[in-house]
């Protein structure tokens, strides 16, 4: 894991939405898996600004959403398939047929995500998967007890998630209870990880997962096995770390050879 600690959200938002932009410049065609929620907002708008300067084009991009709220129509303005249009997909030039994203309303969701999985294998696998993390340490909506190896299935929320997630609703009673979401398994398919977080609120969890054990009970930890996994933090998110010093020493004196 390279664990990249930097000052405030801000910079995280800006080192992420760079890398994206290195990789898209790289491949045109990439594959990306993109998530929703608070901590990749930053890093939309700069993928946005970057669009509108004419330094990027998305019109090759193929994207994977992580997963979606079950029993909610795509237009619903709490969906994830909402909330992509909304903070991104209005904004840059990404061709609709090469959008992808979980449908919560499907008749036959065992065969719909086998479907998913399937999709994405046609494309060639997603290039660069983009997470953030929950504070139960879930990543998609993997929540504890996720099996390691799990792949695109329904997942019934925890209620520390759905409180967390109430502040989007009107009221808790909104939020689903369940949600189909990418597995661990397929996560970990990925060529390349990057996972972005900042606050305190999210110290514990990135704790558990960079030193803590790979546990089922703290599904981010699987990403310990990712051959190629950023970890991108500021330092409230960094706080709980026993060995942040080092990682700042690793990344200040990273060698240009590492750069790839
Ligand atoms: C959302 C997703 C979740 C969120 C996580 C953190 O698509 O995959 O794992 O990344 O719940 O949410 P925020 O960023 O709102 O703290």
């Amino acid at each position: 894991m390279e664990v990249i600690i930097l000052d405030n959200q801000e910079q995280v938002s800006q080192f992420a939405a760079n890398y994206v932009a290195s990789r898209i410049l790289k491949k045109p065609r990439i594959v990306l898996g993109l998530p929703t929620g608070s901590s990749p907002l930053g890093m939309y708008k700069k993928l946005i600004d970057k669009y509108q300067q004419g330094i990027l084009d998305f019109s090759e991009v193929i994207t994977f959403n992580l997963d979606e709220y079950v029993g909610i129509v795509p237009g619903h303005s709490q969906s994830y398939n909402s909330y992509m249009y909304k903070n991104f997909f209005n904004f840059v030039n990404i061709k609709p047929h090469n959008i992808n994203i979980p449908d919560g309303l499907v008749a036959d969701f065992d065969n719909y995500c086998k479907k998913y999985e399937q999709y994405i294998e046609d494309c060639g696998g997603i290039d660069l998967q983009i997470l953030g993390i929950g504070r139960t340490g879930h990543i998609g909506f993997n929540e504890p007890s996720s099996s390691l190896g799990s792949r695109t299935r329904i997942k019934t929320l925890t209620e520390s998630t759905r409180q967390d997630n109430a502040r989007f609703f009107n009221s808790i009673d909104e939020v689903p209870h369940h949600v189909i979401t990418m597995g661990i398994g397929s996560i970990l398919d990925s060529k390349e990880c990057m996972l972005i977080a900042f606050g305190e609120h999210k110290a514990e969890s990135i704790a558990a997962m960079v030193e803590g054990c790979i546990s089922s009970m703290l599904p981010a930890s699987a990403l310990q096995f990712h051959p190629s996994i950023k970890v991108v933090i500021d330092s409230a998110a960094a706080s709980k770390l026993k060995n942040k010093e080092y990682y700042k020493f690793v990344y200040d004196n990273k060698p240009a050879w590492q750069y790839v």
